[in-house]
């Protein structure tokens, strides 16, 4: 388990992150004086009273009320938990978020990011000083690396023999124990062990904050295996890891793109010719957690793959993966090179301004989807264009809902020739989850609001709608969502054959569908098992009532103060305040 995140860490964070560019990524700000305006995306105006403050790194809504720092903003606006929206903005800021010790703060892993950088410096050491690292000098410089960019990645020279590293870090039990862990030895039998990398050009892998994590080792010249990876560790995952990530975010102050390509040394070569922006998978095909980890550092991805026919493959596999991430606001693209070139071989060949003519003009995800699919139809035939449609549904369907999968599917619709509703589209996405549950929701519930919680649950389920004895007292709460929970629990009660899309589309046209849409479609977020819904459903609704009998409190005792309340608003005054002192007696007394 993770210890907690300490708070010295959260205000350095906010000291890092703006709150102005956070928010304008997300909702377009206009300047207005020393702030920033829009219309508040918590609740529906046509008048901007939603502020951001750079001053005070606080963005407030006159309208709503609505109020937060930057990580309050993110928990509402991008519904993701506490500690989610730390690691959203730390990963912005190029951090890793720290734990606190203590006995639940997992592993101690230090020792093991200490051997890998005394091995990466080792290595390093033998490319200038080793006997026989004249031939590896001679290889790199044939492969056209500068010393410079050699530098800056870290290249080393694992020299020929079973033992050098071992006996250079090894000396001691311990020290062994954390080659292996590390997976810088290979153990053919119990009692024996040498060095893993031996006699190859050592490219360290680095995390996000620089520490050496595992190598790839590249042998001079023809042999197999050409290239040798660290195993995974406890400290290495190669499907969550990007070569070249930390050395990107070193070189640049703002990373515009992302270019995502297949090898080490294309990613050098890259950076050498001033495209710094190139990371590299680490032999695996892209995955949901590079994914995350890309869009997390930037908006524009575009992955670069082969023109043959397995380099198209792997981007159709590219695609597949991204679809789930292609929220509003990002952009993938794909850049298929010409057979028998790798970016290497092509920029050394053309120069970077020729390449990144090739990255700008490249593919966008849309063409490459429809361009594919369309190849394998006829297109002149009804019956092609039909199947069309149905090979593009479940791809589109695994797009998250908003504006761009609203495109993808008129897109679709003119292709085929007809309305986008004849496609039977559902209108929100309800057989996928946008977010995958990639990262665990921690607090979700908890971030919640009641409302928002009622809601959800009415979608989740609307026979909640036929619960005998709902606490019905909220429904003079004044709070932005009120009116929506009241005309929804409404419609459930009355209709309860009603399946939640076709709730929902009573709204369509509305300014809460889209915020109706949202809700549902991020509804797995709530981690209330079946059985307990009612009584989470019942609590909601309860704690509703009670945020109203707050608010009328706090009315009536300004009434009294100013002498304005009448006798019976000073009863009603008393029977509130008794009651609140009885739910506190017996919380206290069940606590
Ligand atoms: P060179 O230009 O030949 O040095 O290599 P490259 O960087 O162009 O790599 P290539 O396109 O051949 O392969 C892409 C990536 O796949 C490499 O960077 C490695 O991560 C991985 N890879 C290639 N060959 C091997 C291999 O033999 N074993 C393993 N485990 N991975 C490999
Ligand atoms: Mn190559």
């Amino acid at each position: 388990m993770a210890g907690k995140i300490p708070a010295h860490f959260i205000d350095e964070l906010l000291n890092r992150v703006d709150i102005v560019d956070l928010i304008n990524s997300r909702v377009p700000l206009k300047k207005a004086g020393k702030d920033y305006q829009a219309c508040c995306p918590f609740h529906n105006e046509k008048t901007p009273s939603f502020t951001v403050s750079r001053e005070k790194q606080f963005y407030h809504c006159f309208g709503c009320g609505a109020h937060g720092t930057a990580i309050g903003f993110l928990m509402e606006y991008d519904n993701l938990g506490f500690v989610d929206s730390i690691e959203e903005l730390a990963g912005k800021a190029g951090l890793e978020v720290p734990r606190e010790g203590g006995s639940d703060s997992g592993p101690d892993y230090r020792p093991f990011y200490d051997t890998l950088e005394q091995a990466a410096r080792f290595y390093q050491w033998q490319l200038r000083k080793h006997p026989d690292a004249g031939k590896a000098v001679n290889y790199l410089k044939q492969r056209g690396l500068t010393g410079e960019i050699s530098v800056d990645f870290g290249i080393g020279y694992a020299p020929p023999g079973w033992d050098n590293l071992i006996k250079q870090l090894g000396q001691g039990d311990k020290q062994l124990e954390r080659l292996r862990v590390t997976g810088m030895i290979s153990e053919p039998e119990a009692d024996k062990c040498y060095d893993r990398f031996r006699d190859r050009i050592m490219f360290p892998i680095r995390n996000h904050r620089g520490q050496t994590i595992a190598f790839g080792g590249r042998i001079l010249g023809d042999g197999k295996p050409k290239y040798l990876n660290s195993p995974e560790t406890p400290i290495f995952h190669k499907g969550k890891e990007l070569y070249g990530l930390y050395e990107a975010r070193k070189a640049l102050r703002k990373i515009e793109r992302l270019l995502v390509v297949e090898g080490y040394m294309d990613v050098v070569a890259l950076a050498q010719f001033g495209i710094r922006y190139a990371v590299a998978t680490l032999g695996t095909a892209t995955t949901a957690e590079h994914l995350e980890r890309l869009f997390r550092t930037t908006n524009e991805v575009i992955f670069c793959f082969d023109g043959d026919r397995a380099g198209r493959d792997a981007g159709w596999k590219a695609l597949e993966t991204a679809l789930p991430h292609m929220r509003d606001g990002r952009e993938a693209r794909f850049l298929f090179l010409p057979d028998g070139e790798d970016p290497d071989t092509l920029v050394r060949k053309e120069g970077r301004e020729t390449f990144e003519q090739r990255i700008i003009h490249s593919t966008p995800l849309s063409s490459f989807l429809f361009d594919k699919l369309e190849a394998e139809v006829d297109m002149d035939s009804l019956g092609g264009r039909a199947r069309l449609a149905e090979l593009a549904k479940p791809l589109l369907a695994k797009l998250p809902t908003g504006l761009f999968r609203e495109m993808m599917q008129q897109r679709l619709a003119k292709k085929v020739g007809l309305e986008t509703h004849q496609l039977g589209n559902p209108p929100a996405n309800d057989t996928h989850k946008p977010r995958p549950p990639l990262r665990k929701k921690q607090g979700a519930q908890q971030t919640l609001s009641p409302i928002r919680r009622a809601i959800t649950l009415l979608l989740i389920k609307p026979e909640l709608g036929q619960v005998a004895d709902i606490p019905t007292e909220w429904r003079d709460f004044r709070a932005p969502g009120i009116n929506l929970l009241s005309q929804l629990l409404e419609i459930v009660r009355n209709q309860p054959n009603l399946r939640t899309a076709q709730i929902i589309e009573r709204w369509r046209g509305k300014p809460e569908y889209s915020h109706l849409e949202k809700i549902w479609s991020t509804a797995t977020e709530l981690p209330t098992p079946e059985s307990g819904m009612e009584m989470e459903f019942r609590g909601a609704l309860q704690r509703l009532v009670e945020q109203q009998h707050e608010q009328e409190t706090t009315q009536l005792l300004e009434r009294v103060s100013t002498g304005d309340a009448s006798e019976q608003e000073k009863q009603r005054l008393g029977q509130l305040l008794s009651e609140k002192q009885k739910i506190a007696d017996l919380r206290r007394r069940s606590d």
